[in-house]
């Protein structure tokens, strides 16, 4: 008997991986699945354990952490505030940005006040000049509240957003600009103590989950809370994915799954190109979200060689007339992995005038499900595997499992390729060599050492 929790399930379908009917080299085999799974079996429980690596799963747990941001939130929304401005990068952005996108209203930020239930949310996820500076000239700071996420408290894209907003703010309300600063941060970085001293809220960063991890936690869940998000229904559908995991048998677990068939395609079928691809607009920063979790957790040196498969974000229907034409017919070094939903949230018909009138009646939602399928077959008849997460719906327990999902699947390929998820030490020396060049203190022997290193110039 189907349950109803069960119904709110996701699901993966796998067929499309798989050989037969996929030829051998393109699909990997029920064997080789089987195989495999068993070097998996510690992953879940090491997570859940005393010693885990990294509390993300662990973390679900702690109900005064979720209090205590929703809390805060709730304090902020009462506060009428027009406008969130959320500062941070990588990990201490994406999954904000991945879960606002995904449950807000799509046109959230134009709807008038009362139809958006909570303010206009804005990402600082960068240094270029245009973006911040527009939003500068554009948001009311009078009435904005500023979130501002890093874990280190120290990275120099986050410190220097954080500069110019808090310098605007100063101008525009004087002293009391703390006030409309919360930080989530660790407990020892310069962001902490600069929070402290000048008396804005913090929200605890934990300690024991990394950036990219953190989707779940204060980092990715504050901002989405504090614009009307039902981030308590993320988490619980993050648990009830953790109890899946617990209760169900390798075979079972789609995390496991997934993490298997996606190592054996990029170690044993030549496929390291994994394509995450939801057919879906609100979708289209997760697929972002996944590409950082994938790329800074699995690509690796190991030895003499570097490891882990090239994510690449792409989106259905779009990218049908741009990328699928490369998926199906270019190079077989893919796997798609497809994202659907099984309902849509909103109806929308076609009506019947031409210039197409077989799409009298068609609802735009089963149109986007056809094509899914249509170039999933159009890949399985190439010869070219895909896999597909199959949503009730885009839903906060749907998009938590989701979320939670894909971070155990890249922590299984982790343990199959043998290397550490959690750390990222490629992303240091391009750090240190901009620290060099924009002249910071103590970094005078790396900048010269970064000039000796620059390419030879060859300006056409
Ligand atoms: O996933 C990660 O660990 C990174 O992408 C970090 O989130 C990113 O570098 C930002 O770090 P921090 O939160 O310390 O500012």
């Amino acid at each position: 008997m189907v349950t109803s929790a069960a119904r709110q399930d996701i699901r993966l379908e796998v067929g499309g991986a798989v050989a037969p009917p996929l030829e051998r080299s393109h699909g990997v085999t029920r064997a080789e699945i089987a195989r495999t799974l068993p070097r998996l079996a510690s992953v879940v429980p090491d997570l859940l354990g005393r010693d885990a690596a990294s509390g993300f799963l662990r973390v679900l747990g702690r109900r005064r952490l979720l209090k205590g941001l929703q809390d805060e939130a709730a304090r902020q929304r009462k506060r009428g505030f027009e406008d969130v401005v959320h500062i941070g990068i990588g990990g201490s952005s994406l999954g904000a940005e991945a879960i606002w996108r995904a449950l807000a209203h799509p046109q959230h930020n134009l709807l008038p006040r009362r139809r958006r239930g909570g303010p206009r949310v804005h990402f600082v996820d960068n240094v270029d000049p245009e973006s911040l500076g527009a939003l500068l000239e554009w948001v009311d700071l009078k009435t904005a509240l500023v979130h501002v996420v890093s874990k280190s408290g120290g990275t120099v894209e986050t410190a220097a957003g954080f500069q110019i907003v808090r310098a605007a703010l100063e101008r525009r309300v004087g002293r009391g600009w703390a006030r409309h600063c919360v930080a989530t941060t660790g407990r020892d970085g310069a962001l902490q103590r600069i929070a402290r001293a000048e008396g804005m809220s913090i929200l605890p960063f934990p300690e024991d989950v990394g950036g990219r991890f953190s989707g779940l936690t204060s980092s990715g869940l504050f901002t989405p809370a504090v614009a009307g998000v039902d981030v308590a229904g993320l988490v619980a559908g993050g648990r009830r994915m953790v109890r899946r995991m617990v209760d169900a048998p390798l075979t079972e677990n789609p995390a496991a799954v997934a993490g298997a068939i996606a190592f054996l395609m990029a170690e044993r079928k030549g496929k390291p190109i994994h394509v995450m691809m939801p057919y879906a607009d609100a979708l289209e920063p997760f697929a972002r979200w996944f590409v950082q979790l994938s790329g800074e957790s699995l690509g690796k040196r190991k030895g003499q060689r570097g490891v882990g498969p090239t994510p690449l974000p792409a989106k259905g229907t779009t990218d049908q007339h741009s990328q699928v034409q490369l998926f199906v017919e270019g190079p077989a070094d893919k796997l798609v992995v497809f994202v659907t939903t099984r309902r849509d949230r909103r109806s929308v018909v076609v009506p019947g005038e031409g210039p197409a009138s077989y799409l009298e009646s068609v609802e735009l939602g089963s149109l986007l499900r056809a094509e899914q399928q249509g170039t999933a077959v159009a890949l399985a008849r190439a010869g070219r595997p895909s896999l597909c997460w199959e949503l009730p719906e885009i839903t906060p327990a749907a998009l938590g499992q989701l979320l939670v999902a894909l971070e155990t699947q890249t922590v299984y390929q982790a343990k199959l390729y043998g290397v550490n998820a959690y750390d990222q030490p490629g992303v240091e020396a391009g750090k240190i060599a901009a620290f060099a060049l924009i002249g910071r203190e103590g970094y005078e022997q790396e900048r010269a050492a970064v000039e000796a290193d620059q390419p030879e110039r060859w300006t056409i």
